[in-house]
């Protein structure tokens, strides 16, 4: 099964479980060895997303450019208390206020994704185009290993927009 919308939730799904194990882990070492590969994988999401999912729905959506430039938003948020988090000691007082902002924020926007962008698309993209799109969903991830090669720089929505307007598929 290689339907892009279930292999997002299944991330969706995956970042909600791994904050909850933050709320049970004791100690630095515990807590760091959640949380880097949440961090990580928070970004590889967004990235995967803004590469291969939401210039999609841009050309197919109903309320696309609303949902996206919402998309791209959230994500910059998500991104800044991620880095926020990496600048402060793993366990402080500071750590846990980025990581409870990266939570919050990510919480927010995975309800508007699964509430607004994923149904938007699911009727209005062909069971080809979800595959072949989760398939590449899956190739992005495999050469992103680790976050490897994925920026973490914020994204401008209306730069973005821009560039993935109608005619630049
Ligand atoms: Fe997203």
């Amino acid at each position: 099964m290689t339907d892009i919308t279930e292999l997002i939730m299944d991330d969706h799904e995956w970042f909600r479980r791994q904050f909850a194990r933050l709320d049970d882990a004791s100690g630095a070492a515990e807590l760091a060895s959640i949380w880097t590969p949440l961090a990580s994988r928070l970004g590889t999401h967004a990235a995967a997303e803004e590469s291969i999912f939401y210039p999609r729905l841009l050309h197919r959506g109903a309320d696309a450019d609303s949902e996206t430039d919402d998309a791209i938003r959230d994500h910059n948020k998500i991104r800044d208390a991620v880095a926020d988090a990496q600048h402060h000691e793993v366990g402080s007082p500071k750590w846990f206020a980025a990581v409870a902002r990266a939570r919050a924020e990510n919480t927010g926007h995975l309800g508007e994704e699964e509430d607004e962008g994923l149904p938007d698309f699911r009727k209005h993209a062909s069971w080809e185009l979800r595959e072949q799109l989760g398939r590449r969903w899956i190739e992005f991830y495999a050469q992103h290993q680790g976050g490897r090669g994925v920026s973490g720089a914020d994204v401008d929505p209306e730069d973005y927009l821009a560039e993935h307007a109608e005619g630049n598929e």
